[in-house]
């Protein structure tokens, strides 16, 4: 065994041990079989350790504190399978907040092409599950609470309060199931925790690939650690600094465009085959459905017990935007196809909504359900100060002139909602990245295109004027993130992150 390193982190001492791998087992690591299928679990049983292994790290649960309580950081490592031309270990995060990572090595693991041939062949990719989440200590919540019914759009005193009652429970639930994680689950506590697990792997830098919140998680990484940043690359970027406001009508901008370009898609390039409602006045027909299930909401048959039975309009709208993602195809293709949305909107119009009843808008089933640490870790992280109906409405407002479809139903707008009464204060307040330590960074590859319907070509912009080393690659086309898409840009990250080399300033690719 290494000795122990000690090394400063916040200026306080912590000892990094080394990490001790193991097969990836339940027995080993318990939390594994409410990650995967039994059948998954199984197999995975039986893949070699040579292929991917699993392993635990204690952390200080506050990093203000690093003598006080431990918690665990769970991670699944695939290693690289080209030994012989390995690089070091690249962390992955795959978005959310809430996202679990060490899913994306189980399921390289088990065959499903989950990360770039480059990738792996250079890189041990780690799966690391960020605090409150998958093999990590979790977020636990009571499920009851969490699928209490109330609008995220009040316009009624009455249904305000509704509101902020039910975030107040929730988040009651959550602070007594999950003990004092509940307060420590923010970003800056959790970058710091990518620092243990650096100096843990005994990686002289952090080499990081980060989608969506992964942007976020990184960019908190590089400024209290900037000297360390390895090769990282952000893709799918996220602005800390901006307003509530801004924030809420970059997001809202963003999705909108991608409904319209939908729309015209169906009515121009799709077949009818792809989209079946093809010819007709979707833009209508869209505002129709969405007010006729706020008024009697459509049944989904398909959920028994594991999702919504009945799903309104504003679940429509919120689920929606999960739905406008990932549209290339085939891979490697520039074409968006969203197919699979018309089809679900078809079957939507004709009375089932079994599509609809999850996603963002999500139906809990257990204390341990996977959707909590996406509302814990963002109401620590994003400023949600309205404080009155009036606030709300203004909002609303803003939203709907802004966008007349999908009237601010947004990631950005549910944590300005549902965090109004969250019984934690905000840890980690918006700001602009520290430009002394950025400074100090080296080049860092961001990514985004520019029809996301999730992290705004603005936001990936205003990210850029925080950090002078990035340089910023554009993809002229939808989706959100581009590295999984086996195109242009993913060829782009695999040369940086296996040879550092980076695209001319003001790049733009096609797919
Ligand atoms: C917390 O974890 C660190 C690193 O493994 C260890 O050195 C320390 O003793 C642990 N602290 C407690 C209170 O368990
Ligand atoms: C990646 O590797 C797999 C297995 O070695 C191979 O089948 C596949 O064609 C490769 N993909 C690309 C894009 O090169
Ligand atoms: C949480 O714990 C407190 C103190 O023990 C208790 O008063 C409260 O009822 C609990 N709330 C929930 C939602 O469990
Ligand atoms: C789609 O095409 C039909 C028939 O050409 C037309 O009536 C309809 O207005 C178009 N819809 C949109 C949104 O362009
Ligand atoms: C409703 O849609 C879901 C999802 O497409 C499907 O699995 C289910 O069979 C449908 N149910 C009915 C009753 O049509
Ligand atoms: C619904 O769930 C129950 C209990 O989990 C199960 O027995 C039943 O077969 C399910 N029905 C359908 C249609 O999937
Ligand atoms: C679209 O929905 C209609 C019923 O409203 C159905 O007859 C048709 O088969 C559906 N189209 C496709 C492609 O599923
Ligand atoms: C900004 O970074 C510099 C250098 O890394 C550091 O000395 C300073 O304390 C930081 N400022 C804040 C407000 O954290
Ligand atoms: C790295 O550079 C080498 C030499 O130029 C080249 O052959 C290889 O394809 C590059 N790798 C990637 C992933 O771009």
């Amino acid at each position: 065994m290494r000795p122990l390193l000690v090394i400063s982190i916040a200026s306080l001492a912590y000892a990094a041990p080394s990490i001790q791998w193991k097969h990836c087992t339940v027995d080993n690591f318990p939390a594994l079989s409410a990650l995967a299928q039994p059948d998954d679990l199984q197999q995975l049983a039986t893949v070699s350790t040579d292929i991917i292994d699993c392993a635990e790290l204690q952390v200080p649960l506050d990093w203000n504190h690093p003598h006080g309580k431990n918690i665990t950081l769970g991670m699944a490592r695939y290693k690289a399978t080209r030994p012989d031309k390995r690089l070091g270990s690249l962390v992955y995060n795959p978005g959310g907040p809430g996202g679990t990572a060490s899913t994306g090595a189980i399921a390289q693991a088990l065959g499903r092409h989950t990360y770039t041939n480059a990738t792996v062949e250079h890189y041990d990719v780690i799966g690391l599950d960020p605090r409150g989440i998958g093999l990590s200590t979790r977020v636990k919540c009571d499920p009851d609470r969490y699928n209490k019914r109330v609008s995220l759009f009040p316009t009624t005193e009455e249904e305000f309060q509704a509101l902020v009652e039910k975030n107040r429970a929730l988040g009651e639930s959550c602070r007594n199931l999950t003990g004092d994680l509940f307060f420590h689950v923010d970003t800056t506590n959790a970058a710091k925790d990518i620092e243990a697990v650096r100096l843990a792997l005994g990686e002289h830098k952090l080499n990081w690939l980060g989608l969506s919140y992964g942007t976020q998680l990184g960019g908190a990484y590089a400024e209290l650690y900037p000297e360390h940043v390895g090769r990282m690359v952000l893709d799918g970027n996220l602005d800390h600094a901006q307003s509530e406001t801004s924030t809420l009508q970059t997001e809202v901008s963003t999705h909108e465009d991608v409904l319209n370009q939908f729309f015209t898609w169906c009515n121009t390039t799709a077949t009818a085959e792809q989209c079946p409602l093809k010819g007709q006045n979707l833009p209508q027909i869209y505002d129709d459905l969405i007010a006729a299930a706020d008024e009697s909401p459509i049944p989904a048959p398909g959920c028994n017990g594991t999702c919504r039975p009945f799903v309104t309009g504003e679940d429509i709208r919120f689920n929606l935007q999960g739905g406008l993602v990932y549209v290339q195809k085939p891979v490697g293709s520039s074409r968006p196809d969203w197919s699979d949305l018309a089809q679900i909107l078809n079957e939507t119009i004709s009375g089932n909504a079994t599509s609809f009843s999850s996603g963002f808008v999500s139906f809990a089933t257990s204390e341990s359900d996977p959707s909590y640490p996406d509302i814990a870790i963002g109401c620590l992280d994003w400023s949600h100060a309205s404080t009155t109906l009036s606030e709300m409405i203004y909002k609303s407002q803003l939203s709907t002139y802004l966008a007349p479809h999908t009237k601010g139903a947004t990631q950005s707008y549910r944590y300005q909602a549902s965090c109004i009464g969250w019984p934690a204060p905000l840890a980690n307040p918006l700001h602009r990245l520290n430009q002394t330590a950025m400074a100090k960074a080296p080049p860092i590859l961001m990514v985004n295109a520019f029809h996301d319907p999730e992290t705004s070509y603005v936001w990936a912009n205003s990210l850029l004027e925080q950090i002078p080393s990035g340089v910023l690659l554009t993809r002229d086309g939808n989706g959100h993130t581009s590295y999984s898409l086996g195109g242009e840009a993913s060829t782009v990250i695999d040369a940086f992150l296996v040879n550092g080399t980076l695209p001319r300033r003001n790049t733009v690719v096609d797919s």
